[in-house]
């Protein structure tokens, strides 16, 4: 595979349009991107870990304009208001006009907090995300959801700003440790689980060599989940409806994470396990069937993921966690439960009983028995 080979999704919002490429060397390839940048001002958002790797690579791409970087600390926990603040501070710093755009080079955490930066300042600006993740690669720089986290919860804060144009360059994935590539992976596989057949199967087949990192198919599978995901966005871009079904797994997980104090299970992490968890739920409310469970239950654990739940979590603390989620109405639990792989839906009003006899049976059924994380 070479920089030939780089794929383009394009998601379409009505008449806004804008490219994903995926592929090989495309940071350095500043002939394409920079066509994207309007005015002569550019702030480039990254972190102290991103940075020193990737950061000349984009400079290059800068000469001639006005340019500069603001570095956040890595990490969840610098994802807030204080640093959406400092950011902002830094585009006035550099006299930033309202054709000025910011770059998003880094994780979900970065292009989370550069978006949302964007979309603030002046009443929203262009953005580039250069998701350097593979998480971000195949979710969060698609689609135009940013924010920052604030004390009472995560993501509570933010907007809906889409960039004008993702380079996801896949060379930065070679020094991506293993467990972060593994929960992007996560991400990949429930976009198929939750609306593409053809993709599960094709995962299926090529799991290994996506374990392996092999380049083309993992090209293939980050572009496969783009195109699904930005033909929900194009349908639903505000989550009136449709869109909410990417959150499969996503209430269950949330909860895994905070019951761990986010130091247990990366985000993907958790979602793998709340995809099984809602598989099983959806078994036992007679949505589903035990087969199409295992079969997500194996590909997962074939990716390295874990699919049981970590040890000492109670079922009653996670399900009080649960209701603190963004998508329940009135009090009631509104999840997302599946029909099987391909056919996921929103259902509210929940059973309760159901939600924790699910998450008591995880405890000590051995069906869900996997990788456990030992906090
Ligand atoms: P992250 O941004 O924290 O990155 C994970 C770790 O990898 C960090 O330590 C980071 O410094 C490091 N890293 C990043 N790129 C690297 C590289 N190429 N080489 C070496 N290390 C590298 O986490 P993430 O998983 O990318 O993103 C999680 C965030 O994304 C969360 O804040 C979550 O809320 C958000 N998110 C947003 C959306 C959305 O639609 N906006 C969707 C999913 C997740
Ligand atoms: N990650 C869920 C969404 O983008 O809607």
């Amino acid at each position: 595979m070479n920089e030939a080979d780089t794929q383009t999704i394009e998601v379409a919002l009505g008449a806004r349009r804008y490219p994903v490429w995926i592929g090989r060397g495309l940071l350095g390839d500043s002939a394409r991107w920079r066509a994207r940048l309007r005015g002569r001002h550019a702030l480039v958002i990254s972190n102290t870990t991103v940075a020193p790797l990737y950061l000349d690579r984009v400079a290059r791409g800068l000469e001639g304009l006005r340019w500069s970087s603001f570095l956040l600390e890595d990490g969840e926990a610098h994802k807030n208001f204080g640093n959406a603040g400092r950011a902002l501070e830094a585009l006035a710093a550099l006299g930033a006009t309202r054709d000025a755009c910011v770059i998003a080079l880094g994780g979900g955490v970065v292009g989370d907090l550069a978006g949302f930066a964007a979309a603030c300042w002046m009443r929203g600006i262009d953005f580039i995300q250069m998701p350097t993740t593979l998480l971000a690669m195949v979710d969060s720089s698609v689609g135009g959801k940013t924010g920052v986290n604030m004390p009472a919860g995560k993501n509570l804060v933010g907007a809906f700003h889409q960039p004008r144009a993702v380079v996801a360059d896949i060379d930065t994935l070679a020094t991506l440790p293993d467990r972060e590539y593994r929960a992007g992976l996560a991400e990949v596989v429930k976009g198929a689980a939750i609306g593409d057949t053809d993709f599960f199967g094709w995962l299926e087949t090529n799991a290994d060599a996506l374990a392996r990192r092999e380049t083309a198919t993992l090209v293939e599978a980050i572009a496969r989940k783009v195109r699904y995901k930005a033909g929900v966005v194009a349908r639903d871009e505000t989550e009136q409806g449709e869109r909410a079904l990417l959150n499969l797994g996503h209430t269950f997980g949330h909860a895994l994470e905070t019951a761990g104090r986010y130091a247990v299970l990366l985000h993907g992490e958790a979602v793998a396990i709340g995809m099984v968890l809602a598989a099983r739920l959806s078994e036992r409310l007679g949505m589903a069937s035990a087969a199409e469970t295992t079969r997500l239950r194996q590909l997962l654990d074939r990716l390295g993921l874990p699919v049981a739940l970590p040890e000492g979590m109670a079922p009653e603390h996670l399900l009080e966690l649960m209701h603190l989620d963004k998508k329940n109405t009135a009090g009631t639990l509104r999840l997302i439960l599946w029909r099987g792989i391909g056919k996921a839906e929103i259902v509210a009003g929940v059973d309760e009983a159901a939600v924790l006899k699910t998450l008591a049976e995880a405890t000590s059924d051995h069906a869900l028995s996997g990788r456990t994380i030992h906090p």
